[in-house]
């Protein structure tokens, strides 16, 4: 089978929100777009946020409230501009996703019904029951299927196409292989677009789908182009104990109460204001340090309650029953009779690939890489600093989804763009090598191992709380695994849905980035957000505030380098809930 060529004028890599909100803009500007994704579309991790997308709509809310709430969230490291960009739009993007067909729930008076999150001055998630996410990409996955966006889906991108001459870089498009067929593919676009998502799946205890596998990142990392403040790993304070299944914070929204072992209300003690609806940053360790004290709940005393009963059937069947039914399966708990039980769950990336705020991949006023662009969790402008805010991740999505495809228009009718020269079949090289070795490695090492490995020694090592000595400890494993990881052998050589291959890509890709978060934390001797340090435990705005930028080499070594974070108007202070 030889390997296919295709050229369009954008190829966008991930199907959820961000990447389906990029293709419609530019579907709807009649350029020739087309999605590649690894998954079927509707099975983007889009779809499993559950609780809200947030919006300053009410009269006695404000944007400037939701500005300062998001930028107070993110321990002040977050993009200033970009953050008043998001939430300003805010409201506008929420008629969009309605305009488009995404019903969300109502309150009294018809208005759309909006809940209270963590860390926030007004209840502002808008809302479809407790299935936003899935509500959403629904609605889009139809709009982009009707204007006529071009899917490429169990497509396996594994490479981008990319050079570096004289100090100009520039990305030509992405290389892949059929899932299915193993047929192999470049995709030549003059604009290119990542929206691949997250990367908490190389965590033991996590709320990500599968395919959360950071493979943009790690494919961005190996061709010299840096990431950005991969040290912060958002943990959700309730994840359902023992999987990690997400347990949405529209329950602590809602009302819903963490009690201890000793039937203490204990957030009490950590956030006296704002309770259950502190920042997830804040309720996370708080829920960690009474498990640490002992007074967990469950049988291996590893989880807290949270309790719901109060709030009664019609309640929890109306708002939450998703949470409901997925207590029951997962816990055989049934939330409207009993408490059920919950830890922390790695849950969200705030690092990533950089961009500037139009979403152009650069990481200084020199640095661009022209023609490539990235949107969503894979990318870090950052609109979220060191810690984001429930709700506003549909938005980061959605908004800036959207507002990539406006810059990507832009660069395309203005001429920005460099042109490419003719094209080569060695653009494929490095993919077919990659492919080649795995499917004829004897090597006994087993990806699974390596892998469960990988995601024990992350969440013992680099979790909620981190310390020089641990960190200093995973970073010598996450050596060992990679060495391990030159003699994976795999059980299948078929070429018809070969997962035992793509699972070993993917876990190459874990391996890559989770050195990114482990160099970013022990750079990082300061405490901020998501980011904890026992042995740093306080702020220091006057070493760290700023942004981390790995570099990785050809073996795979990091280095870091940082920029300070431009501040705005809003300087930074305390944070106390
Ligand atoms: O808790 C949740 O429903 C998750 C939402 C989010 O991560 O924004």
């Amino acid at each position: 089978m030889g390997i296919s060529i295709h050229r369009y004028d954008a190829v966008i890599v991930g199907a959820g929100l961000a990447g389906l909100a990029a293709a419609r803009e530019l579907e709807s500007r009649g350029k020739h777009v087309c999605i590649l994704t690894k998954l079927h579309p509707l099975r983007s991790h889009s779809g499993a946020a559950q609780g809200g997308i947030n919006a300053a709509l009410r009269d006695e809310d404000s944007v400037e409230s939701h500005i300062f709430d998001t930028i107070k969230g993110s321990d002040y490291l977050a993009n200033q501009e970009a953050v008043e960009l998001m939430c300003t739009r805010a409201p506008e993007t929420i008629r969009w996703a309605e305009k488009m067909g995404a019903a969300f729930s109502r309150n009294e008076e018809g208005k759309i019904a909006q809940r209270p999150f963590g860390g926030q001055s007004f209840p502002r998630a808008c809302y479809a029951k407790d299935r936003t996410g899935l509500t959403l990409l629904q609605t889009l996955f139809e709009q982009a299927h009707r204007d006529g966006v071009e899917f490429w889906s169990e497509w396996y991108v594994a490479d981008i196409i990319y050079e570096e001459i004289d100090g100009i870089r520039k990305v030509s498009g992405v290389v892949a292989y059929n899932i299915r067929s193993m047929q192999k593919a470049i995709f030549y676009a003059k604009a290119t677009m990542f929206a691949t998502g997250g990367y908490a799946r190389c965590y033991a205890i996590n709320s990500n789908a599968h395919a959360n596998t950071g493979d943009g990142l790690s494919i961005v990392a190996r061709h010299g182009i840096p990431l950005k403040d991969m040290e912060f790993v958002q943990f959700h304070p309730t994840g359902l104990a023992g999987t990690g299944i997400l347990i949405s914070e529209a329950a602590r929204g809602e009302g819903g109460k963490l009690i201890n072992s000793e039937g203490e209300r204990f957030m009490q003690k950590y956030a006296p204001t704002k309770l259950e609806l502190g920042p997830r940053d804040l309720v996370s360790r708080s829920i960690t340090r009474e498990i640490e004290a002992s007074r967990g709940v469950g049988q291996n005393k590893d989880a807290v309650y949270l309790d719901l009963t109060h709030l009664g059937e019609e309640k929890i069947m109306t708002k939450l029953p998703e949470l409901r039914d997925l207590a029951l399966t997962f816990l055989g708990l049934d939330m409207i009779k009993e408490p059920i039980l919950i830890s922390p769950t790695a849950h969200y990336s705030m690092g990533g690939i950089p961009t500037d705020v139009a979403g152009r991949v650069r990481y200084d006023k020199e640095n661009i890489v022209n023609n490539f662009y990235a949107a969503g969790e894979c990318a870090c402008v950052s609109v979220h600093g060191a810690n984001r805010l429930g709700a506003n991740s549909l938005l980061e999505a959605l908004f800036y989804g959207r507002y990539v495809g406006e810059t990507i228009i832009k660069d395309l009718e203005d001429g920005n763009l460099l042109t490419h020269a003719d094209h080569k079949i060695s653009d494929a090289d490095r993919m077919v090598a990659e492919i080649d070795w795995l499917l004829s490695s004897c090597g006994s090492e087993r990806v699974a191992d390596i892998r469960k490995d990988l995601q024990d020694s992350m969440t013992k090592n680099a979790g909620v709380f981190r310390v020089e000595e641990k960190l200093l400890k995973q970073r010598e494993i996450i050596k060992e695994l990679r060495e391990r990881f030159k003699y994976v052998g795999l059980d299948d050589r078929s070429k018809v849905y070969n997962t035992d291959l793509q699972e070993a890509l993917e876990l190459g890709h874990m391996l890559d980035y989770a050195a990114f978060i482990v160099e970013g934390a022990i750079y990082r001797k300061e405490s901020r957000g998501s980011h904890f340090r026992d042995d740093y435990p306080n702020r220091d705005d006057k070493n760290f505030l700023t942004h981390t930028y790995g570099y990785m080499d050809e073996e795979g070594n990091i280095d870091i380098d940082y920029k300070p974070v431009k501040i705005g108007k809003y300087k930074p202070q305390e944070r106390t809930y």
